[in-house]
């Protein structure tokens, strides 16, 4: 029952996305507003989450579905305990046609300083950092809690010392909070070889009352830049890509590489929808085909059955197969103060499934 799978539209499954806790150490106002995301707020129980055996299980039945890339995410995944223990079981997994996985993680960083030595000798191949701004106060006015923006520059630097390469830093821009930010955060890591890449503010989940004003299209964005840093556009390194690559120039107008890369996530104004080759895994084991869906397959109580690997295969081909999710281009479709496209239900929160 295994073999590569495409979609109602054609598009592979090439992704995995896990999530390994709905905890996070953070409350970003676009992800975990404090209102809701208080000391009352219902956590998963620690009995529903999958066990790294069954989560090293599910990933395996996936790889010989045409998975290539893991990434591990939250909430925020390093507050999970031993989280190098399930990287290490992941590295032993193969694609289906024998490669190693590509094994990565979405980290806030805070705790990344301390564990990336632990997380490259297990496996880990590459770390996405998440970082809305170099300054501490912007910083804290987008995550509301009281880290310093330095512990965050050294757990990168430390991840880069210990040899993670292809380090990418992810800024969430919004309208009026860290758009000042765009600026002193490429002028940073330019030349640094971390790719930084501008993420236009979604309106994901339910909580963070996402208006189209709070937007700053990557257009704009990349306006702001090419007005000190000249910038030239690169081809997509691989299909279904979210980013969009710019290139530093230098003073030939040509890209040089030692000056690195920007890219622009841009699932606002430019949808990427048709080859979105993601599927993302819960904390609690539902399979969700889409960041905007309301509804997953549940696939622990299938694990926590009887069935063989065989069967597990069977049961998730016809979930990819009929796949036809394609929010953001739905949306892009619709009048900017039109509702959201039917959704069927409350929409996942982006800590339950990790963005
Ligand atoms: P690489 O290309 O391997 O670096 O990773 P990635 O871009 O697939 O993953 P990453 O976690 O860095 O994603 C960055 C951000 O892009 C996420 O936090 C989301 O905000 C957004 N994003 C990722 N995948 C999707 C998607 O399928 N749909 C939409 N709308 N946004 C996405
Ligand atoms: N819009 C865009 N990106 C978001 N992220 C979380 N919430 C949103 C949102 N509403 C991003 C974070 C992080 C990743 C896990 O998801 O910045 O990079
Ligand atoms: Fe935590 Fe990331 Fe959500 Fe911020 S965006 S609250 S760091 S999971
Ligand atoms: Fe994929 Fe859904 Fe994002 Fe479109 S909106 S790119 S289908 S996750």
């Amino acid at each position: 029952p295994t073999g590569l799978l495409q979609d109602h539209w054609g598009r592979p499954l090439h992704d995995l996305r896990i999530s390994v806790t709905d905890r996070c150490n953070f409350r970003c106002r676009y992800c975990m507003p404090k209102e809701v995301f208080d000391k009352d707020y219902a956590y998963l129980p620690h009995s529903s989450l999958l066990s790294f055996e069954e989560i090293t299980r599910l990933a395996r039945v996936f790889a010989a579905h045409g998975v290539r890339k893991i990434r591990l995410t939250g909430g925020e995944p390093l507050l999970r305990k031993n989280l190098e223990t399930l990287i290490a079981q992941l590295a032993k997994l193969r694609t289906f046609d024998g490669q190693p996985l590509e094994l990565t993680l979405t980290t806030n960083a805070t705790l990344l300083a301390r564990k990336a030595q632990a997380l490259k000798d297990a496996g880990l191949n590459r770390v996405t950092v998440s970082l809305d701004g170099l300054d501490d106060e912007v910083f804290r006015r987008m995550n509301d809690v009281d880290f310093p923006v330095s512990d965050v520059l050294h757990g990168i630097e430390t991840a880069q010392a210990v040899g993670l390469s292809n380090i990418k830093v992810n800024m969430v821009v919004k309208r009026g909070s860290n758009d000042d930010q765009i600026l002193p955060m490429a002028r940073h890591f330019r030349g640094t070889g971390v790719t930084l890449r501008f993420i236009e503010y979604m309106d994901v989940g339910a909580t963070n009352g996402w208006c189209m004003d709070e937007v700053l299209p990557s257009a704009q964005v990349l306006e702001r830049l090419q007005a000190e840093l000249p910038l030239v556009p690169l081809a997509p390194s691989v299909r279904g890509e979210t980013a969009e690559r710019w290139g530093y120039a230098n003073a030939q107008g040509l890209n040089d590489p030692a000056l690195g890369e920007v890219g622009f996530i841009s699932s606002v104004t430019h949808a990427f929808c048709g080859d979105c080759n993601r599927a993302r895994l819960s904390t609690e084991g539902k399979l969700y085909l889409c960041l905007f869906a309301s509804q997953g397959w549940d696939l622990r109580t299938l694990l926590r059955s009887s069935a063989s690997d065989e069967e597990l295969a069977a049961a998730i081909a016809p979930i990819w197969q009929q796949r036809d999710d394609r929010y953001s281009q739905l949306r892009s479709e619709m009048p900017a103060d039109a509702p959201a496209p039917a959704a069927g239900g409350r929409r996942i929160e982006m800590s339950y499934i990790g963005g």
